[in-house]
């Protein structure tokens, strides 16, 4: 209702632009970037290094080797390039690649707690989320994001509880059943 009865949003930041949004968007991608830059970021860096937008073994596989700590499996929920694949799908291929000892972070469509489950039991550490709290966001502020968080938890528990696992620990590929031809 917020949403629908104040003033559209303005990004505060950009308002001061001389160019129209998209083009001034588009001006912020550099398509000189590499994996050498990131082996540029690493050199610097001493923290936590992750990868966000990764969706293939090969992206998984260059990632570590130019040094990142861990991978954001991520199709930036969907914003960037319309037909990039479902993050969910491509998890367990960069999974297998990187193996157990790589921390990865799923996010792109996490809208349910069942969302969260399946994505921690097919081999994500945690998840991220964007638009689901921007939903509680607009119909009701702090208090909106806050019930958001409140329904997601719930919906964890009980799809834990249906599923017999006790705790994070027990989420994992066994309880996975995948359509034949979709392993
Ligand atoms: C309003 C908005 C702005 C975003 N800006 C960026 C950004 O600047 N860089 C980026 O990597 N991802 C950006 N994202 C994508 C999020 O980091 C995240 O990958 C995405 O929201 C996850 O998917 P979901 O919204 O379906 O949960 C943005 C998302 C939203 C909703």
């Amino acid at each position: 209702m917020i949403f629908l009865t104040t003033d559209s949003l303005k990004f505060a930041s950009l308002s001061n632009s001389a160019t129209d949004l998209p083009t001034l968007i588009n001006s912020m991608f550099d398509p000189t970037l590499s994996f050498a830059d990131l082996e540029w970021i690493r050199s610097i860096w001493d923290g936590k290094l992750f990868v966000k937008g990764v969706l293939t073994a090969q992206d998984a596989r260059k990632s570590i080797a130019a040094g990142a700590d861990g991978l954001v499996v991520s199709n930036h929920g969907g914003r960037q390039l319309d037909r990039a694949p479902v993050s969910f799908e491509a998890l367990a291929e960069v999974r297998a690649e990187v193996g157990a000892g790589t921390e990865i972070i799923l996010d792109s469509g996490i809208m349910s707690g069942a969302d969260i489950v399946a994505s921690l039991c097919a081999g994500a550490d945690f998840v991220l989320f964007g638009q689901a709290y921007l939903y509680g966001l607009m119909a009701g502020v702090e208090a909106g994001v806050d019930r958001v968080i409140e329904l997601l938890a719930k919906e964890i528990e009980a799809n834990m509880q249906l599923m017999g696992a006790a705790t994070i620990a027990d989420v994992g590929p066994e309880l996975i059943r995948r359509r034949p031809g979709r392993e």
